[in-house]
């Protein structure tokens, strides 16, 4: 098929052409007449995502629809009301209030949608962990803003640090009641009170995701209820969600984008969502698409890549016609996925740039703009994106900068936690741009095309990995003596997790050495950071007067090896 340069948009009924057909403009402050508080004043993003349905006569519509394996159940949004009403009164009788931090470590499975919603609906701050994480992440998260609550299951229990943590105050198991209270005991003696959700104010706290950068431990991100405004409207006009749509998105709720884009969007715009517990198979997700006859898919260029290379045969085992429009987002989208999307899916693939602090999409390809492969997009409406300069001056198009975006908008972060000097960084040329510590062109017709990261984070298969993080891990293992950690790039995950290391003395180089010290890593902190590649180097390179560890320049090296072949 021949490359295209540009892929026009099919002719169709979207949102967004709907919405803007009568000619008038679309502002924040339009948007807000959506919400049941703009004519009653009470706010709770939980009442918007679930109970004002019920309310408006959607009772019956399937809100959740699992599959795993053989196990296939629906949930209604009446039932997902009932539901987390439910688990809303036994928090709240164990104590569970207002402002309150709760930390759901479960799988991608109902009780995980139930336990969040239910924390969101008592007005608690929700933080999500992600399901692969192992002690030191959890303990890392948990004990940075004193978590006082944790949903867990007996599984997950075993990767929780308990002694640790003196601030959790209460652990609620999903599936056992040793070490923890019982929610299936609780739930079924519970009497739910008539005024079990709690109004908040916009600017309340919603959630809390942790994130890396290149620096430090991982810091906690705040969103406020007002993300609402900014999550609805990318949710109708970005992934065009309808009545009849079944809607996949393929993260979990850990990462912000199952947080955002698995539960608040689409439950804001009532649509059926599908969860799919587990990690990526291509033949279960196929699968998955067809069984549940999705028809919004929202994923990630390592997933689309390992479909790829999966090969194109196991597609026609396959009946995915009910599919109709395909996202991305996380990491680069090369154009070669778009182009397999458009052979073997009949498909564009819309890319979408956003971060965890900007709280939802900001940069994007509507279902009726053009795309240009290799460009992110072009700023959704009401958003103003511009490239500057070192010095914050504004560069013109065509020219590689820092990608910086119009301060505020509805779903731009409330906080970082305990720590005003990080959130201040993100406004180095003061508080009318944020920089978002992505480089980036923006070509003359608008288009945002990514230019790689202004820091040393990683980004691996698109989730975030903070150097530092796997460096102190690594320097804890008796072996290490000197280490430093790079994002190494990847064709097939974008960038993978590289470690030099320099050994202390007594330690020589093998390969069962360098698999105890991956390990080390893996069975501590997180799967997903330990380092795919480790080198050992008899000195790192450093710079001359402070010596600081350049990885920079062992970045630069593997670029150009992995150039060379
Ligand atoms: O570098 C950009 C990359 O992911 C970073 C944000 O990571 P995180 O907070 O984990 O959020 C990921 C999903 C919202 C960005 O600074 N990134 C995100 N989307 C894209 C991207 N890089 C290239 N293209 C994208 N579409």
């Amino acid at each position: 098929m021949a490359r295209q340069q540009i892929i026009e948009p099919r002719s169709g009924q979207y949102n967004f052409k709907t919405d803007y057909s009568n000619g008038d403009t679309i502002t924040w402050e339009s948007i807000e007449r959506h919400f049941s508080w703009h004519v009653t004043g009470k706010v709770n993003m939980a009442y918007e995502c679930v109970n004002r349905h019920v309310v408006d006569g959607f009772g019956s519509k399937t809100a959740l629809h699992y599959v795993e394996g053989d196990v296939e159940w629906k949930l209604s949004y009446k039932d997902l009301k009932i539901e987390t009403d439910r688990w809303a009164q036994v928090l709240k009788n164990h104590g569970v209030k207002k402002g309150d931090f709760l930390f759901v470590f479960l799988p991608k499975h109902p009780d995980c949608y139930i336990a969040i919603l239910a924390a969101i609906k008592l007005g608690a701050i929700v933080g999500p962990l992600f399901e692969a994480f192992m002690e030191e992440a959890v303990r890392d998260r948990i004990s940075d803003c004193e978590g006082k609550f944790l949903i867990t299951n007996k599984e997950f229990m075993t990767r929780v640090p308990r002694e640790d943590l003196p601030s959790l105050e209460k652990i609620f198991l999903t599936d056992d009641s040793i070490n923890g209270i019982s929610i299936q005991d609780e739930l079924s003696s519970v009497v739910v009170k008539q005024d079990i959700l709690e109004w908040v104010d916009l600017e309340d706290g919603l959630n809390i995701h942790y994130t890396s950068g290149s620096t430090g431990k991982p810091k906690g991100i705040i969103h406020a209820h007002r993300a609402m405004i900014h999550q609805y409207i990318t949710g109708r006009w970005v992934l065009d969600l309808k009545e009849d749509d079944v809607y996949w998105c393929t993260a979990h709720p850990g990462w912000v984008t199952g947080s955002v884009y698995g539960i608040f969007a689409p439950l804001l715009n009532r649509a059926t969502l599908v969860l799919h517990g587990g990690r990526f198979n291509a033949h279960s997700w196929y699968e998955t698409l067809e069984k549940t006859g999705v028809t919004v898919w929202y994923s990630a260029p390592t997933a689309f890549r390992m479909l790829m290379a999966e090969g194109n045969d196991i597609l026609e085992n396959y009946d995915l016609h009910n599919l109709r429009h395909i996202l991305s987002v996380g990491e680069p989208l090369n154009p070669e996925v778009i182009y397999w999307g458009l052979e073997h899916l009949n498909l564009r693939i819309h890319d979408t740039w956003w971060m965890t602090e900007t709280g939802a999409q900001l940069i994007v390809n509507l279902p009726t703009t053009t795309i240009k492969p290799g460009s992110m997009g072009k700023p959704l409406p009401n958003i103003e994106a511009v490239v500057l300069d070192d010095d914050g001056k504004q560069l013109p198009s065509g020219e590689v900068g820092h990608l910086a975006i119009k301060a505020p908008w509805p779903g731009i972060m409330k906080e970082v936690w305990k720590n005003p000097e990080k959130f201040a960084s993100y406004f180095p040329f003061g508080p009318e741009w944020y920089v978002a510590g992505d480089l980036a062109l923006i070509d003359e017709d608008g288009y945002v095309f990514f230019q790689g990261r202004s820091d040393d984070m990683i980004n691996s298969s698109g989730e975030r990995i903070g150097p530092f993080e796997v460096e102190s891990k690594l320097m804890e293992h008796p072996a290490v003596a000197e280490v430093a950690v790079i994002g190494k790039p990847d064709p097939l995950r974008g960038e993978i997790v590289k470690a030099f290391l320099v050994l202390n003395k007594g330690y020589q180089e093998d390969v069962n050495l360098i698999e105890e010290i991956r390990l080390f890593v893996r069975n501590r902190l997180a799967a997903h950071a330990a380092p795919r590649e480790i080198e050992i180097l008899s000195e790192l390179p450093k710079t001359k007067i402070s010596g600081k560890i350049l990885r920079r320049e062992l970045k630069a090296r593997e670029k150009e090896l992995v150039g060379r072949k």
